[in-house]
């Protein structure tokens, strides 16, 4: 079995380490304008994918490179590993070498591009992942797996039959990762969509650490609003919560106090975010819903002020 995975950042490389871990073929799918810059720089037939393992461990792989446009391959598993803003263009760029039978893995953040995927891609089977595995790039095909975790999977609005559950179960399960397996693959995502609606856009408008956020009476009033409508958005949306949200929101933020967010991060870099998956997704489930969101309205109002996109 061959997997193909469009795009080397740190889930992309991470994912690719795994499955050749694993003992499976793998073909990281890059644009044709990277490969050419990566063949150059690595100037040989075979280049190498190193991970830095979260035990302290450093592995290397060799591994083919390819791009969508050079790519004669028939697609039969397909690891979607850009940002969410980039996933559909990314299949949609492969939709001429997809079996019909071809299994789609999305391992994006956010809500929206995974449905919006599944809506076009509908002879293919598209399963979504929420996971808390932590990756970030060294360099060019070097990732580092700062935190291990676990990652759900599971069909998105859809019902594939047993035998195809079963087979990508079957191979999934042979990864060196905890992943498990859903039919609420949505309540995952929500699960953590409620979160990162609280935290990751206001760590971008602060400009702050998680932490950081619990630091003032206004950046907590502002954290319980976030929260008080994502609760009403996702109950008018009938999917069930799992426990005050407010709570876990705190809890993360005590957690992971130190960390800065994704988001924080692009935003420091100039690079788009994947708010307009998170609260954007949000505002526009809730006006469906005919609920009112003024704190997330204002919150990405203040970001698009700050040219945070
Ligand atoms: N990193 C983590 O720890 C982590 C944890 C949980 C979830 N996630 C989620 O996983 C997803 C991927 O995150 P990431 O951290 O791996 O992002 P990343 O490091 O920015 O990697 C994304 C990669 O996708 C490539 N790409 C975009 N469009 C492409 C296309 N059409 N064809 C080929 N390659 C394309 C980008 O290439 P260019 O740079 O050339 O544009 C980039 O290398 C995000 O939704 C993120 O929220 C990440």
């Amino acid at each position: 079995m061959t997997w193909h995975i469009i795009g080397a950042g740190s889930m992309g490389c991470l994912w690719t380490a795994q499955l050749l871990k694993a003992g499976m073929k793998a073909t990281l799918l890059v644009r044709e304008q990277r490969l050419r810059s990566l063949n150059i720089a690595h100037n040989i037939a075979r280049p190498i994918l190193t991970v830095d393992e979260w035990d302290g461990a450093t592995h290397r792989y060799p591994i083919k490179l390819n791009s969508p446009e050079s790519l004669t391959d028939s697609i039969t598993h397909l690891l979607v590993c850009t940002k969410a803003q980039d996933a559909e263009a990314a299949v949609q760029s492969l939709a001429g070498q997809l079996s019909d039978q071809c299994q789609i893995l999305l391992m994006q953040n956010g809500m929206g591009s995974q449905q919006a995927i599944a809506r076009q891609f509908c002879s293919q089977t598209v399963w979504a992942a929420s996971t808390t595995e932590g990756a970030w790039m060294k360099d060019a095909l070097h990732v580092c797996h700062a935190g291990s975790g676990s990652t759900w999977v599971g069909p998105v609005d859809q019902e594939p039959d047993d035998s195809v559950w079963q087979a990508l179960k079957g191979v999934l399960e042979q990864l060196p990762l905890d992943i498990q397996f859903t039919h609420q693959i949505e309540q995952k995502l929500w699960d953590k969509l409620a979160i990162n609606c609280a935290i990751n856009g206001l760590t971008a408008l602060y400009d702050c650490r998680n932490g950081e956020l619990l630091n003032s009476k206004e950046r907590q009033q502002r954290l319980a609003a976030l929260t008080e409508e994502v609760t009403q958005v996702r109950q008018s949306a009938g999917v069930p919560g799992s426990g005050n949200l407010l709570e876990l929101v705190h809890q993360v933020c005590r957690d992971t106090a130190m960390n800065h967010s994704s988001t924080c991060m692009d935003a420091r870099r100039g690079r788009d975010t994947e708010l307009a998956f998170i609260n954007g997704y949000l505002i526009e489930q809730a006006e469906k819903l005919g609920v009112e969101t003024p704190a997330n309205r204002r919150l990405m109002k203040a970001l698009t002020e700050l040219n945070i996109r």
